[in-house]
C-alpha cells in the first residue's frame, strides 16, 4: 500500500542542511538551521549539561520506567525557571507540568488537550510563524488561521493589526503567542504590548497557547519569562509549551513541558489527568535521560549557577553578532535599513529578501539561508560578518 503514497514534501531546512554539506566551498556561511553555534561554528554540549551527565551516570541506580508525565524533579524545577518561584498561580495550586519529548512533544501534547477540551476550536497563530506549529498542532485536529503580526520589509511588528484581529477571536478560540524570541522574525512584544494582550484575550474568553523555546536568548533568563508570568497572573486559564533543547543544548535529547494553567486547583488536576492519557497514547512516556540531567542542573546550586553564566555568554554572542552585522550592513549600503537586526531579539531575523536573493547568495556566495530570508544570527562571526554583509548588499 504504501506504492500508492503521495511523495511527502522534503522539509526545506533538513534539505538546506544536505546542500550545505555538499557545498566543497571553504568559506560557505550556514545560517539556516536552528542551532546556536560558538565562534568557530560548533554546537558543542554545555559544561554544565556535561557536569551533571557525569553525575547522573553515577548515580542512577535503574532505568525503570517513571510514568507519562514523566521526570516528578524536572517537571518542578521547569515549572520555576518558567513561573519564578513564587508566582502567584503556583501559590494558587493552579499550575501542573507534565514532561514531553522536546518543544515539540510539548507543543503536540498541549494541541491534543485543547482539542479534547474544545474540539471546534480555531488556534489564530501569528503571520509568520515557525512552520512546524501547523502540523505539530493542525495535525492534533485543531484548525488554524493567522493572525496579522509582522510586515516585511517595514521589518516590524504590526501591532495594530494583531491586536485588532485577537479583538475578533471567538470564546473558547486559542491564541498561540511566542513568549519570546520570535520564530522566524525575532519581533517580540513590548511589556505594554503583552498586557494589552493578556486584556484583549480576557476580554474576548480566548486560551492564551505561549511556544517559550528561547527562554534566555533574548533580554535574560527573567526577562524572557515576562509574558508567561504575565499571562498567568492575569488569564484564568492558559497553556505554555516549554523547549530545553536550545538554552541547554539538548537538542537530540529531546526535553521540553507542557505546562497547564487551571481556572481552579481541580480544573488543572482534570488537566493533569488528561495529558497524562494523551502522553500516554503517543508516546507512552517521554525519554528520561535529557530530563534528570536539566533537573540536575537546576538543582544544584552550582550547576545551575555555571548554566546561568553559560545561557548569557550565548546571549551576548548573538547580542553582538546582531550589531555587528547591522553596522556592516549600515557600512554597505550606506544606509539605516538594516537596524532592526540589532533591535530584535533571540536567534532568528528575517533579512527581507526575496526567494531569488536568497538563492543568488547561496549559488554566487555559498550562504545559506531558507527561502524567507531567515538568518540564524549564532551562524554569524568574526570571520564572516563582513563578507555576509557585501554578499547581502550586493543582492
Ligand atoms: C518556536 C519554536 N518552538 C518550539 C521548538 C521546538 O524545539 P524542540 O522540539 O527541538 O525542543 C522550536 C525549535 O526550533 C521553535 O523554534
Amino acid at each position: 500500500m504504501f506504492a500508492t503514497l503521495e511523495p511527502a514534501p522534503a522539509d526545506p531546512i533538513l534539505g538546506l542542511m544536505v546542500q550545505f554539506r555538499a557545498d566543497p566551498s571553504a568559506h560557505k556561511v550556514d545560517l539556516g538551521v536552528g542551532v546556536y553555534k560558538d565562534d568557530r561554528g560548533a554546537t558543542p554540549v554545555l559544561d554544565s549539561v556535561r557536569q551533571a551527565e557525569r553525575a547522573e551516570f553515577e548515580a542512577q541506580s535503574t532505568k525503570a520506567y517513571l510514568g507519562p508525565a514523566g521526570n516528578d524533579n524536572f517537571n518542578r524545577l521547569i515549572t520555576s525557571l518558567v513561573m519564578g518561584s513564587d508566582h502567584g498561580a503556583l501559590k494558587g495550586g493552579r499550575v501542573r507540568t507534565v514532561q514531553g519529548p522536546g518543544g515539540c512533544g510539548a507543543l503536540r501534547l498541549g494541541a491534543e488537550l485543547l482539542k479534547v477540551a474544545n474540539p471546534d476550536a480555531t488556534v489564530h497563530t501569528p503571520a509568520p510563524t515557525w512552520a512546524n506549529h501547523v502540523p505539530l498542532i493542525g495535525n492534533a485536529g485543531l484548525h488554524l488561521q493567522s493572525y496579522p503580526y509582522y510586515t516585511p520589509g517595514s521589518a516590524g511588528l504590526d501591532f495594530d493589526a494583531m491586536i485588532g484581529a485577537l479583538g475578533k477571536a471567538k470564546a473558547g478560540d486559542i491564541v498561540l503567542l511566542h513568549a519570546c524570541c520570535h520564530n522566524p522574525t525575532g519581533a517580540d512584544l513590548s511589556h505594554a504590548q503583552w498586557r494589552e494582550v493578556a486584556d484583549v484575550l480576557n476580554r474576548r474568553g480566548a486560551l492564551p497557547f505561549l511556544d517559550l523555546a528561547y527562554q534566555g536568548f533574548g533580554d535574560g533568563l527573567e526577562d524572557d519569562a515576562y509574558s508567561v508570568r504575565l499571562i498567568a497572573e492575569n488569564c484564568p486559564e492558559a497553556v505554555i509549551a516549554v523547549s530545553c533543547s536550545k538554552n541547554f543544548g539538548v537538542y537530540r535529547d529531546r526535553v521540553g513541558a507542557t505546562l497547564v494553567l487551571g481556572e481552579t486547583p481541580a480544573a488543572a488536576d482534570l488537566a493533569l489527568a488528561r495529558l497524562s492519557r494523551l502522553a500516554r497514547g503517543m508516546w507512552s512516556m517521554p525519554p528520561d535521560h535529557g530530563a534528570a540531567v536539566v533537573g540536575r542542573v537546576l538543582g544544584e546550586p552550582a550547576l545551575a549557577a555555571l548554566w546561568r553564566d553559560e545561557v548569557e555568554t550565548m546571549r551576548k554572542r548573538m547580542v553582538g553578532n546582531r550589531r555587528k552585522l547591522a553596522d556592516a550592513l549600515a557600512r554597505e549600503t550606506g544606509s539605516g535599513r538594516f537596524e532592526f537586526i540589532a533591535a530584535q531579539k533571540g536567534m532568528f531575523s528575517m533579512l527581507g529578501l526575496t526567494p531569488a536573493q536568497v538563492g543568488v547568495l547561496r549559488e554566487k556566495h555559498h550562504i545559506y539561508m531558507p527561502g524567507d530570508s531567515r538568518i540564524n544570527v549564532a551562524g554569524l562571526g568574526d570571520a564572516n560578518i563582513d563578507f555576509v554583509a557585501k554578499s547581502v548588499a550586493g543582492v
